[in-house]
């Protein structure tokens, strides 16, 4: 089985987003890609047949046949953490290893994952695991998404130290919406996680003036990332 989890510094930093991408530069290649959103929560269900926006814009970009149970089993009717929306709707909270059969299960029929995570890496999923420990179960290589707001090098460190603590192989950091008229300490990001961290495969993604579109995002991530080349099953 092979894929990749993308995780972020934060909630809203832009994983469904370069998630969309990675699908796209995947079906480019005519490789047979499946996405799963685990856990989402949100105010309220998103449209009649996805309860999560994020569910809707993975299947529309993957072209998923797979329902919105299959591709998003845990939902939330709370923004929170699972852990601290299941105190507020007294839903049951999921075991790991049951999470984990119904990630396998899923990723069975396809070529290649792609798995959105919930907010960062130590988000609470119950009072037993995080967001890193189920990661560490599932076993795909990580991607995280940053932003290159002041406060973001801290953000990334962070979330690296969290994801080495659990034993997760970090395979790139991706630094979204780099502003076009960028400071030069933004400017310096890129190369300061490099040189701080060791992973060669660290860069930006710009902002874009209208709603990100796959296409748009898939061929930067196409130019910028050789490590798709090796994606390839
Ligand atoms: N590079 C970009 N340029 C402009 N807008 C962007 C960019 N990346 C993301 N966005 C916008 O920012 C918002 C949040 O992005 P996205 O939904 O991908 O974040 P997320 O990390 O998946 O959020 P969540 O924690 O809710 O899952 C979206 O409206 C998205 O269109
Ligand atoms: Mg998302």
């Amino acid at each position: 089985m092979r894929g990749l989890f993308v995780t972020g510094t934060d909630t809203g930093i832009g994983k469904t987003t370069i998630c969309t991408g990675l699908i796209w530069f995947l079906r480019n290649q005519e490789i047979d890609v499946g996405v799963m959103k685990p856990f989402a929560a949100a105010e309220k269900g998103f449209s009649s047949n996805y309860r999560s926006e994020d569910t809707y814009r993975l299947a529309l970009a993957a072209g998923s046949k797979s329902t919105d149970k299959q591709i998003n089993p845990f939902f939330y009717k709370v923004p929170a953490s699972p852990l601290v929306a299941s105190k507020i709707t007294h839903q049951k909270l999921p075991r790991l290893k049951n999470v984990v059969r119904q990630v396998l299960d899923e990723s069975k029929k396809y070529r290649y994952m792609i798995i959105e995570g919930i907010g960062g890496i130590m988000v609470p999923i119950s009072r037993t695991y995080t967001i890193a420990e189920f990661a560490r179960y599932l076993g795909f290589p990580i991607v995280i998404v940053a932003s290159a707001k002041l406060g973001s090098l801290n953000h990334i460190l962070l979330t690296l130290e969290a994801c080495f603590n659990h034993h997760l192989d970090v395979i790139a950091i991706v630094i979204n919406r780099m502003p076009k008229r960028s400071e030069k300490s933004q400017r310096l990001l890129v190369s300061t996680v490099r040189q701080l961290t060791g992973i060669r495969t660290t860069f930006s993604i710009p902002e874009f003036h209208r709603e990100p579109d796959p296409t748009s995002v898939g061929s930067i991530l196409n130019g910028k990332w050789h490590i798709l080349d090796a994606l390839q099953p």
